[in-house]
């Protein structure tokens, strides 16, 4: 079943047909927020950032360090391997500023739909691919639309691809979608990570034991496929903290944080916000797993939602924070805005595109 059509029978109000979920944010309110959230206030660069959290609580504060060291060791394409990511921050975990760099993002998502839902046409993906060449690595969420073929084709060389394989009762035929393609227009080298399912534990969708064993089941595969690189699902910061066991199985914590959902946060503070998440994340699966967020964002259009305003303006704002925070670990949500989805909560689903006027 294409995603394209689900789409279409989502905007129509069938929504009960689709897995309803796709690509929107449902993130939970998260009431421990609050209690950690004066550890990071202020951006003064990264080795003040650092300091800041060392000064606040000497215990948390070393995690934090080392938090930091671990996230830029897994958004860097050539450290994602777990063990030299993980074995480095265990070890050291003392010096962030040297790891954590400021400026462009690790990468961007992308979705390869047009606006009433159907597939973008190889040349329009490639048309679009030609904007993102500044990424260091793309972010896809499916194997539907040829967007794994269209988008290795259209990658440039050194750009590396985030997969992702959406529905888990297709996980073989993601596999196969995914290995046809690279052996067709790419290597396995092009590939940096295959995840298997977005939120699936925060929108309720799965138990922690089942998202281990669609890991599995998808490790198993692309292993007899010839991949040997990381595997991941892919949930909320908020999920992983309430739900721990998630760290298990995971070769890393994919994790997407939206600083506009937490209501609390400016578009001013959105970076400081995203390394904290990265930090928490990090402490709840106990300095075991690298943290590499995988969406993060700001409306361009849609409602106040507290402290959180949506604007072109904010959205710039807030982009610049994360890169210039946590950038080296982050891949930005998303290149273009997605007028094929639902409004959302607070009507800004469609406005995250970074690219987008
Ligand atoms: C996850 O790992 C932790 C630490 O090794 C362990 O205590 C826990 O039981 C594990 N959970 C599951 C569901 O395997
Ligand atoms: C935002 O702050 C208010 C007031 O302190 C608090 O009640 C609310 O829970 C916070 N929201 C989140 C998402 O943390």
């Amino acid at each position: 079943m294409r995603l394209s059509n689900l789409v279409t029978l989502s905007l129509m109000g069938v929504a009960s047909a689709a897995p309803a979920r796709h690509h929107q944010h449902i993130e939970k309110r998260d009431a421990v927020t609050t209690t950690v959230k004066t550890q990071v206030t202020v951006t003064q660069g990264i080795t003040g950032q650092t300091n800041a959290l060392l000064q606040e609580d000497a215990v948390v504060g070393t995690t934090a360090a080392a938090a930091v060291a671990v996230a830029a060791a897994a958004g860097t394409t050539s450290t994602l391997e777990p063990s030299s990511a993980a074995g480095s921050s265990s070890s050291s975990g003392s010096s962030p500023s040297s790891s954590v760099t400021a400026g462009n993002a690790k990468g961007i998502t992308y979705s390869p739909y047009a606006s009433d839902g159907t597939c973008k046409s190889a040349s329009d993906v490639a048309s679009d691919l030609a904007q993102l060449t500044s990424y260091g690595i793309i972010r896809l969420y499916g194997v539907d639309c040829s967007q794994v073929e269209n988008v290795l084709k259209a990658k440039a060389s050194s750009q590396k691809l985030f997969l992702g394989i959406y529905y888990v009762d297709q996980i073989a035929d993601g596999v196969s979608t995914i290995k046809n393609a690279v052996e067709s227009y790419g290597s396995w080298d092009d590939i940096s990570t295959v995840s298997v399912g977005n939120e699936l534990v925060n929108g309720g969708e799965a138990s922690t034991a089942q998202v281990g064993e669609y890991i599995s089941t998808a490790r198993s595969a692309l292993t007899a496929a010839g991949y040997t690189g990381s595997v991941v699902s892919v949930d909320t910061f908020i999920a992983v903290i309430n739900n721990p066991d998630l760290c298990n199985y995971s070769d890393y914590m994919a994790v997407n944080a939206h600083a506009y959902f937490d209501e609390n946060t400016t578009a001013e503070n959105a970076g400081p916000w995203v390394l904290e998440q990265i930090q928490r994340v990090w402490t709840a699966c106990g300095g075991k797993k690298d943290v590499l967020i995988t969406e993060s964002g700001w409306p361009s259009q849609g409602q106040t939602y507290g402290l959180a305003v949506p604007s072109e303006a904010n959205q710039k704002t807030a982009i610049s924070s994360i890169e210039d925070t946590c950038g080296s670990a982050t891949i930005l949500f998303t290149a273009f805005n997605d007028y094929w989805k639902a409004d959302g909560a607070y009507g800004v689903e469609k406005y995250f595109g970074i690219l987008s006027d």
